[in-house]
């Protein structure tokens, strides 16, 4: 199903400093035990992103667990299959627990990112359940940059599965934006298992995972380590919280959800690192309240900190992780810092909440490896191109200024020719320049602050690493 919603992909690439999208609190994680003690937490947290192509059941399974986390209960399920039938929309009543607005849910699309808590006997996990229709990738992008691993929802019904992964599906773009904002590891799940045109085949399945595989490769993925498939009913709720019954599906022998998802093991942070926390969201609440995620080091009530670019010095009032007062919060943390020092006004998403011993630089221009993936009516890459740069929470224009050196994809080494112009698939190290300061690294130092996506026209062109910063223009 493809329609076009609104004219938000245009809007995308005029728009400087564009707010990313708010995110819409789904359940409030009363029941879900916080931070133990000063210096840690008695379980791990991970935030999960669930992408995937329109429709493919995100919102149904990110609703199917919290219904099966016992947050929500059968009076208000019967209340959303009632509302949902009235909408002509009988099957979405599980996504409506996701999808909470009234746009939303008369159109059966999720627009914002809605972000949802549950836990296992392991970890305390933030969903964000992300928009797959190709008008709200900018949405996708603001909460995959949020998170650590991602669950790619593909479905399994006789054509959608093949209309999300052919040229222009959310299925192939999601994954490429995904790792190049740091998701680092995949769960696939191959979702609507239960369809009368599926019934559970194992055949089905394979071909779907066959078809995968290489597409996850040639993004990025090492496939034997970071990417674990499973078979999944988010609208039934089969293989969630339990497995899935030999009876129904005979041949499965892995996992089921919520066992894969204790499972995955994510890289160390450092929670001594320099402070950096890119802000996505700011608002007055009795001094500047500020919303992020902890890339790097640790936050504690009473620290100083610089807000940057402006270079502002501020003090931390208190720290919030999800609906708590804590008292320190690590690397990976979604958290709410209230500030004083600063103006709320004084703030734009995009700037960064840094360490004052080592600030995070500020520049006006940067060099970059930039692999080109698909420009706009096969156009030439070339200096002068304008696109809209996404690097952690900042949306801002660019343009390239030089192409440097042209890299051989198979080599990886740089070629002897001097470049003028490349088309799609070029791999290509070049300088690019932005009207405003933005804070941002080397990719080499933080690969999260130093990876971004340049889209077109509502399109994704490139994908490309910070590989070095411009001094002279750095303050
Ligand atoms: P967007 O947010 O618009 O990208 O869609 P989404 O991926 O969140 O999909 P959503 O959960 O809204 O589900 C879309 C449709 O697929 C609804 O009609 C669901 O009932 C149906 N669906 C989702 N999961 C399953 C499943 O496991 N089995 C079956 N049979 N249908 C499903
Ligand atoms: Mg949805």
């Amino acid at each position: 199903m493809d329609v076009d919603l609104n004219n938000e992909a245009h809007k995308e690439s005029q728009s400087v400093h564009v707010e990313p999208s708010k995110v819409k609190e789904i359940s409030a994680p009363e029941d879900i035990e916080g931070p133990e003690d000063a210096e840690g937490y008695k379980k791990r947290h991970l935030n999960v992103v669930f992408i995937g192509h329109v429709d493919a059941g995100k919102s149904t399974t990110g609703g199917q667990i919290l219904f099966l986390s016992g947050q929500v209960d059968d009076r208000t399920i019967q209340k959303y299959e009632k509302e949902a039938k009235d909408k002509s929309r009988e099957s979405w009543y599980m996504a409506y627990i996701m999808d909470t607005n009234e746009e939303e849910r008369v159109k059966g699309k999720t627009v914002e990112v809605g972000r949802a808590h549950f836990e296992t006997e392991t970890t305390r996990f933030t969903i964000l359940d992300a928009p797959g229709h190709k008008s709200y990738v900018p949405n996708m992008i603001s909460g995959a940059s949020q998170a650590d691993i991602g669950v790619l929802v593909i479905s399994a019904r006789k054509g959608e599965f093949e209309t999300g992964y052919e040229r222009g599906g959310q299925t192939r773009e999601h994954v490429q934006l995904a790792k190049t904002l740091g998701v680092s590891k995949l769960l696939v799940v191959v979702n609507k298992m239960d369809d009368p045109t599926v019934n559970w085949s194992k055949e089905r399945y394979d071909e779907i995972e066959s078809k995968m595989i290489p597409f996850l490769r040639s993004s990025g993925y090492n496939v034997k380590k970071d990417v674990h498939f499973l078979p999944l009913s988010g609208l039934v709720g089969l293989n969630m919280k339990t497995r899935v019954d030999k009876s129904l599906c005979s041949w499965w022998n892995g996992p089921c959800l919520f066992e894969a998802l204790d499972a995955i093991d994510v890289p160390f942070r450092d929670p001594k690192g320099p402070f950096r926390m890119p802000i996505i969201d700011k608002f007055k609440d009795m001094g500047t309240v500020v919303m992020g995620k902890v890339e790097s080091g640790s936050v504690r009530e009473g620290d100083s900190l610089l807000v940057m670019p402006n270079k502002v010095q501020v003090k931390v009032f208190a720290v919030y992780c999800d609906e708590n007062k804590v008292k320190l919060a690590g690397p990976g943390e979604n958290v709410r810092v209230r500030l004083s020092g600063i103006e709320e006004e004084d703030i734009i998403s995009g700037f960064v909440l840094s360490s004052i011993a080592k600030p995070i630089p500020a520049v006006y221009e940067f060099v970059a490896q930039l692999q080109i993936l698909e420009l706009l009516d096969n156009a030439i890459f070339t200096a002068g191109y304008k696109a809209v740069l996404h690097i952690h929470s900042i949306v801002e224009e660019c343009e390239i200024i030089e192409l440097l050196q042209q890299i051989d994809p198979k080599t990886k080494k740089p070629m002897k020719k001097k470049v003028l112009f490349v088309k799609n698939g070029a791999v290509v190290l070049c300088r690019i320049q932005v009207n405003n300061l933005i804070c941002i690294e080397k990719f080499s130092d933080f690969p999260q602050l130093g990876r971004f996506t340049l889209r077109t026209e509502g399109k994704t062109v490139a994908m490309g690493k910070v590989m070095d910063l411009n001094s002279a223009s750095s303050i």
